[in-house]
């Protein structure tokens, strides 16, 4: 029976790509760094960390640990600053409806994501209220494709991972939840998250009635 829904955030939730986009571009640029949008597809669902070492690679440039972690921090600032704008009109169409709805029937929902951001996210939102435990990448070590971010938050809303549901928009999430033994939604194209259980193109077609529909006897 499934009890329980888990949320990754950042593609989501709300559509943060584009503000971490500009955030690693305005990094990139000021070091001379190659990086366009097709560099930072490959970002998605990554942690801070695992990223840079991904544009960095990508521009076969040598940087050491500690400047790695200064350069990180400095795009984490740009990113953080530019959630400031965000508001609780910033979620992606479809998702506010879901949670509401979720809420009104009962389910419990956790948050997984690999942000260390996600307290700010939230709150520009105004969506803590939707949630009874919040994971993010401050509460586990390892990151997805790995499942700790999932299995946290099940332990945590004392559920079973076939239990939950976990909504994930990345390659590597969808990988976690399936390797964790949930059930998962994917959110996007084929191509990338084609693996999930069921997918959709946007948060507005992944309603309720659409997911129970397809996972029906679950419900
Ligand atoms: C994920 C995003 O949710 O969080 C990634 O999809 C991001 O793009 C990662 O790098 C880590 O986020 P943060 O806020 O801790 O730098
Ligand atoms: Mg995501």
């Amino acid at each position: 029976m499934i009890k329980g829904f888990i949320f990754d955030l950042d593609g989501v939730i709300t559509d943060t790509a584009e503000l971490h986009y500009q955030a690693w571009k305005k990094l990139a640029d000021d070091m001379d760094w190659h990086f366009d949008r097709g560099v930072n597809e490959k970002l998605r669902g990554v942690s801070r960390m695992d990223s840079i070492n991904i544009i960095k690679d990508h521009n076969k440039a040598t940087v050491e640990e500690e400047k790695l972690a200064e350069l990180a921090a400095m795009k984490n600032d740009i990113y953080v600053a530019s959630l400031d704008t965000m508001t609780s009109e910033d979620y992606l169409p479809g998702a506010r409806e879901l949670l509401t709805h979720l809420r009104q029937e009962g389910f419990k929902v956790a948050l997984g994501s690999a942000s260390k951001n996600s307290s700010k996210v939230l709150k520009q939102l105004d969506a803590r209220k939707y949630f009874d435990i919040i994971g993010d990448g401050n509460s586990v070590a390892k990151s997805k494709p790995e499942p700790d971010i999932f299995l946290f938050g099940a332990e945590q809303l004392e559920l079973q991972p076939e239990e939950c549901i976990v909504y994930e928009d990345a390659e590597s999430g969808v990988d976690a939840a399936k390797a964790g033994g949930f059930h998962s939604v994917g959110i996007g194209p084929k191509e990338r998250v084609g693996h999930a259980d069921v997918y959709f193109e946007t948060m507005r077609e992944a309603t309720l009635f659409s997911v129970k529909s397809h996972f029906g006897e679950l419900f």
